[in-house]
């Protein structure tokens, strides 16, 4: 299958758009990187959440960008500036955090790394946009509101896109990528712990397809 060509700069709405879904993923297990990327990408997924919540994410973020040349690897959970130049430094390509504040907003432009923050209010939408964001992330998606919180956004931030990620499944992700202010959505359900810890790559790759030919908007 022809891979499509990523921009020469990748920017936020870049990551969001490439497929219905980013994967969130955790590795214990440095092994587990490159298989783990590869069976994603298979299965039609090539932007990678790594959340920075092990201590071997980095190393794993760095065996993806290092090794598999069709994967795009970022990192998650970046809580700080210091987060940002250790993902950009191991070879990510963009940054999801949690939250936003302005020195984490700072840190990512200054390192040219794409951001998506997560919010989970009017407040924290508005400062992200002070800061010129427009893509964002919708966390803890479920527990804040879910779909019902995305349409009463849709009025006074119509020009905001989102990416639900924090409760979302199988059997809620069309419900989120149904409303046109959601770009994809953001799951770990697609690397299972158990099929991660026993290298079944088969069925993340199966997971992956399904995800990959999810309808939005
Ligand atoms: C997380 O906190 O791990 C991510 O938001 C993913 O949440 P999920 O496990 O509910 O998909």
């Amino acid at each position: 299958m022809a891979v499509k060509p990523l921009p020469t700069v990748l920017r936020a709405i870049d990551v969001m758009l490439d497929a219905p879904v980013i994967p969130v993923i955790v590795l214990h297990d440095v092994a587990h990187a490159v298989p783990l990327a590869r069976a994603l990408v298979a299965g039609g997924i090539r932007m990678l959440e790594v959340t920075l919540r092990t201590p071997q994410a980095l190393a794993c973020i760095e065996a993806i960008a290092r090794e598999v040349p069709d994967a795009v690897a970022g990192a998650g959970t970046l809580r700080s500036a210091a987060d940002a130049q250790a993902a950009l430094n191991a070879g990510a390509r963009f940054g999801v955090s949690p939250g936003y504040t302005a020195a984490l907003g700072q840190a990512c432009r200054d390192l040219k790394l794409p951001l998506l923050p997560g919010v989970a209010t009017g407040s924290e939408i508005m400062a992200a946009m002070e800061d010129g964001l427009s893509e964002l992330k919708f966390f803890p998606a479920l527990q804040a509101g879910g779909t019902a919180m995305l349409k009463a956004w849709h009025g006074p931030f119509g020009d905001i896109r989102f990416c639900p990620t924090g409760g979302v499944s199988p059997g809620n992700a069309a419900d989120f990528l149904a409303l046109p202010n959601v770009a994809c959505v953001g799951g770990s359900w697609l690397t299972p712990a158990d099929a991660v810890a026993a290298g079944d790559w088969a069925r993340i790759e199966a997971l992956a397809r399904e995800a990959s030919q999810l309808k939005r908007a």
